[in-house]
């Protein structure tokens, strides 16, 4: 299927919807004993039309880039858009090239679509960080360059040191995690033309288990599963795309489900509203 794309007005684009790698090839550490089923998993994503491959140096040490990088030989490089993050504790001016090099080796690529501070440093100043992500757009490592987890103090102090724009900040965002509203950076990015890319969609399978009634509604009103309606509400808004991770081609075939048909708009801010179980801050990583 073709992803629907979103623009932003400065020509940044971003498919809908987009494969999470986080857990394949292990947590923090290589874990080698699935690699042929994940390596599957990619290949079997982009043949069913997704092209936004998320990753991180952190994602199982290194090991999920590498993954993605023999699941991407022989395709077309160009019809692929490929974001990698570099981790908190090398966010120095030697630290970012010296990652972005190495994501580049295990990717087995010679650029990134986008490349991304994984959370803001309290160690490490970022005007150096932006500093260095700009120097890699410069050389051409790097077509796009953002943020992830950062607050939008944060988002707009990068936005003021940077040479190149900042397109879009990853964060924990779905019916039930809601700080990006409460702490206002969803609204910011929406009026300053600034992608939000929505992680954890369905919270890691949590929000698709225990069905509340309101949810039961929806998915017979349109026909849809759990899983489909909570990507489709992410979607729905403005600015808003989502990556979920799968390696389940089933799960794969169901989440893209989720995409090229529209909630409506009061059923997207009754879910805002109404939906159970929201909580004001990630579980996970709060902003930054
Ligand atoms: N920037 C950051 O700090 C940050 C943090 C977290 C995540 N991320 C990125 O965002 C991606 C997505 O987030 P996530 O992986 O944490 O959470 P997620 O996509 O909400 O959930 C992934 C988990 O849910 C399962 N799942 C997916 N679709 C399903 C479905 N339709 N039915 C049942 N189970 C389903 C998957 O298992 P199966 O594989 O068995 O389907 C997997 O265990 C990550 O992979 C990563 O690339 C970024």
């Amino acid at each position: 299927m073709d992803i629907p794309v979103k623009k932003l007005k400065n020509g940044f684009k971003l498919p809908e919807f987009g494969l999470g790698t986080w857990q394949m090839g292990g947590r923090d550490k290589p874990d080698t004993s699935n690699d042929a089923a994940e390596i599957a998993a990619i290949k079997a994503a982009i043949e069913a039309g997704v092209t936004h491959i998320d990753t991180a140096e952190a994602y199982g040490g290194g090991h999920a880039e590498e993954l993605v990088g023999r699941a991407i030989r022989g395709i077309n490089r160009k019809k692929l858009f490929i974001t990698s993050k570099v981790s908190e504790e090398n966010h120095t001016c030697d630290g970012i090239p010296t990652s972005c090099k190495e994501s580049l080796k295990r990717l087995h690529t010679t650029y990134l679509d986008l490349y991304l501070l994984h959370e803001f440093s309290t160690e490490c100043p970022l005007e150096e960080a932006v500093q260095a992500l700009d120097e890699l757009v410069d050389e051409g490592l790097v077509k796009h360059i953002g943020v992830s987890n950062f607050g939008k103090e944060h988002l707009k102090e990068a936005q003021k040191l940077t040479k190149h724009k900042i397109v879009c900040n990853q964060v924990h965002y779905n019916l039930q995690v809601r700080e990006v509203e409460k702490e206002g950076l969803l609204e910011y990015c929406q009026k300053s033309d600034v992608m939000l890319v929505a992680y954890r969609p369905v919270q890691k399978g949590k929000l698709l288990e225990d069905i509340p009634p309101m949810m039961q509604e929806m998915c017979v009103k349109y026909q849809k599963t759990p899983a489909q309606i909570a990507i489709n509400w992410l979607v729905a808004q403005k600015n808003v795309v989502t990556i979920a991770k799968t390696s389940n081609p089933a799960h794969l075939k169901e989440n893209l489900g989720g995409i090229g048909w529209n909630l409506t708009e009061s059923d997207v801010e009754l879910l805002r509203k109404d939906y159970p179980g929201q909580v004001d801050i990630s579980d996970l990583i709060p902003l930054g």
